[in-house]
């Protein structure tokens, strides 16, 4: 489902919950006596162990006022695009690594940590994979896929989204319907999980996802029955993606409560592609401090550096504008994080 979609659905429910949140006036947070006070994200983020990073399209990278912002504010990076697999394996066997080690390369070179998006997902997908019906030949090719590509970046990516929304919209609290679900079954995530760890063992394993931020929400409920599964089991998993993709009114009330209970199963949780219709400073600094407040919230990533750079530019959602000027939610965000 479109993104856009999903928060339509929920701009009703966040229209009410920005008149409860306008009752919440942020209290800036206040660094200790001895703290220095950052003057960027990423320093700001670091000062309490986290990062502050953005999603990167290779193709902006020749665009000096976007390389500027990347390199001066940000000590993380997520391939917005060039590690899905309709890049990275466009046909059977055929890995294409160049746009990523663009990225990854230029990351390394600019001391940021990578994250890596997406091994496993449903959208992104090369129909010579989506049209494989038996399921010997398609565990084959996903367990190839995660481990040619997590090989490729051995030692070089910090936390992989190893699954990206596999649950379903939605009141069911269950897995959607895809390729993997209905040709593996249910066990597909956890056999994910299990490859990847063998395939990287320094990497942190993530799964990753959207509209799983409201505590109540069904599909919060069936992600987190999952990784409470896992955990019981042993099965691998380091942390749990929330992807944030917010309306107008910011995160709902829940979110601190979300990212703690998760917490407390024994993963970090990280907010993973953040962005908020119209960017409140209001909203964001209520995204940060919910992080802030979770211990092992481990950092935030912005899906995007300026407006003009987001898949929903319309809704002028990200940290600066399409200028690379820094709007007022920057500032709150900053200031959220303990920064100058
Ligand atoms: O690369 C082709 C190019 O060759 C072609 O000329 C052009 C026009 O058709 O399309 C280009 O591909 C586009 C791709 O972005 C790279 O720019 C796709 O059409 C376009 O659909 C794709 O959109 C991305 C979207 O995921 C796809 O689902 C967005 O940039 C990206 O921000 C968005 O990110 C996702 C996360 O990965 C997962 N969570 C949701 C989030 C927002 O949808």
């Amino acid at each position: 489902m479109n993104p856009l979609t999903r928060l339509g659905r929920r701009r009703a429910s966040v229209l009410t919950l920005l008149a409860v949140g306008a009752l919440v006036t942020p209290a800036a947070a206040t660094a200790a006596p001895d703290a220095v006070r950052a003057s960027t994200l990423g320093a700001q983020a670091a000062q309490s162990g986290r990062y502050f990073g953005t999603a990167v399209a290779s193709g902006r990278l020749g665009d000096g006022t976007y390389t500027g912002i990347l390199d001066r504010e940000f000590n993380s990076v997520t391939p917005e695009n060039e590690m899905k697999w309709d890049t990275t394996e466009r046909s059977r066997g055929s890995f294409n690594f160049g746009p990523a080690d663009q990225i990854v390369n230029r990351a390394a070179s600019h001391g940021q940590r990578m994250r890596g998006h997406t091994l496993v997902w449903h959208s992104q997908l090369p129909s010579w994979v989506s049209s494989i019906r038996d399921a010997n030949t398609l565990r084959g090719v996903m367990n190839n896929h995660i481990t040619q590509v997590m090989n490729h970046y051995k030692g070089r990516i910090y936390a992989w989204d190893v699954v990206n929304e596999a649950f379903a919209d939605g009141g069911s609290g269950q897995m959607r319907s895809s390729v993997f679900r209905d040709v593996l079954g249910t066990g597909f995530i956890e056999e994910a999980f299990r490859t990847a760890r063998s395939a990287d063992p320094a990497a942190k394993l993530c799964y990753n996802d959207y509209s799983i931020e409201n505590w109540s929400d069904a599909k919060t409920q069936g992600v987190y029955r999952m990784v409470r599964d896992f955990k019981s089991r042993g099965v691998p998993i380091d942390c749990v993606g929330f992807q944030s993709h917010f309306g107008a009114g910011g995160p709902p009330s829940s979110f601190q409560t979300t990212l703690s209970n998760f917490a407390a199963l024994g993963v970090d949780v990280q907010i993973t592609e953040l962005d908020i219709a119209q960017a409140s400073s209001a909203a964001y600094a209520n995204t940060v401090r919910a992080c802030m407040n979770v211990a092992r919230c481990t950092g935030i990533t912005v899906w995007g550096i300026r407006d003009s750079d987001s898949w929903r530019s319309g809704e002028n959602p990200l940290l600066f504008d399409r200028n690379g000027n820094k709007k007022a939610a920057y500032q709150s965000t900053l200031t959220t994080l303990g920064g100058a």
